[in-house]
């Protein structure tokens, strides 16, 4: 039988199955992110997140299931191909000691550049945009791990605008930001999405801000898929009574319509979810 090409244009998990050795971490989570969205990935400390992140960007490999990525399984793609289509911000990112802020965006451009590795006129103005987007220009001289803790995440975050890619997976790039600085890189992101269609999953500890950027929300529960569905529909008291064990009060944006969550009081174990 002759196979068809694939037109799909998305990012599919299909019976994703994730763990760390002996433990199973998500157990079959099907997921499918079209192109052209952004998409906040959320749910308690512990419930999956970053692997399932890293099983999408191919970091880790499923011990069951595959991932689609435009059709094409990304296990069998080769890792310049991988890293010219999907650009991934790692939650705990490491660099080697001494690195510049440049030479960090730099990596960024080695999946574009030839076999001798040598950066061209683009690559140098991809490295140029992505410091001027972060607002790192003045800190390109500087040595990583003398920098403060925001300064290093818009860094990362700068390696990820340079590589170009039309896939960004975003691991909670507003830790350690200040709130203007927080705003600034969500902006950024609702930006790229919206000039240069930039297919974006980013995890959001903030469900306000995930409810206000993101237009779909991705919601786990120990290794599960919860829900999933635009803000208006899946953030409900419900929803963070049994996932999140709180209760709160859900007020529509008077500008936006988006949802706002006013959170009143953590539920005690043992207490009924709604
Ligand atoms: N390297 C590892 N080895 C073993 N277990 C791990 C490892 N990394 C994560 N885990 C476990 O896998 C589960 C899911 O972890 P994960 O990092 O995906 O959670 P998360 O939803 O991103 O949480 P957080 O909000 O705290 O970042 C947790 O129970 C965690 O303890
Ligand atoms: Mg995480």
């Amino acid at each position: 039988m002759m196979l068809a090409p694939n037109p799909e244009t998305g990012l599919r998990a299909e019976a994703l199955s994730v763990g760390y050795g002996d433990r199973a971490v998500l157990e079959r989570v099907a997921l499918h992110l079209p192109r052209g969205g952004i998409t906040a990935l959320v749910g308690p400390n512990g419930s999956g997140k970053s692997t399932l992140l890293k099983a999408l960007a191919r970091i880790m490999a499923p011990s069951g299931g595959t991932v689609l990525l435009e059709g094409q399984a990304i296990a069998r793609l080769p890792s310049a191909e991988v890293a010219r289509r999907l650009a991934v911000l790692p939650q705990a990112p490491v660099a080697p000691a001494g690195m510049t802020v440049a030479e960090l965006v730099e990596q960024g451009r080695y999946p574009h550049a030839g076999p001798l590795r040598m950066l061209r006129r683009q690559d140098h103005d991809a490295i140029r945009d992505a410091l001027a987007a972060t607002g790192m220009t003045g800190f390109a001289g500087r040595a990583l791990d003398e920098l403060s803790g925001g300064e290093r995440q818009r860094a990362w975050i700068a390696l990820t605008l340079a590589q170009d890619t039309p896939w960004l997976l975003l691991d909670e790039p507003t830790t350690f930001l200040d709130i203007g600085h927080q705003l600034e890189v969500l902006e950024l992101v609702a930006r790229l999405n919206r000039e240069r269609g930039i297919t974006v999953l980013m995890v959001l500890h903030d469900l306000a801000q995930a409810a206000r950027f993101a237009d779909r929300l991705v919601v786990l529960h120990g290794g599960r898929l919860h829900s999933e569905g635009p803000p208006g529909t899946v953030l409900t008291p419900a929803m963070l009574a049994e996932v999140f064990r709180i209760e709160a009060r859900i007020i529509p944006d008077a500008e936006t319509g988006r949802p706002h969550m006013l959170p009143i009081r953590h539920l005690p174990d043992g207490a009924p979810a709604c």
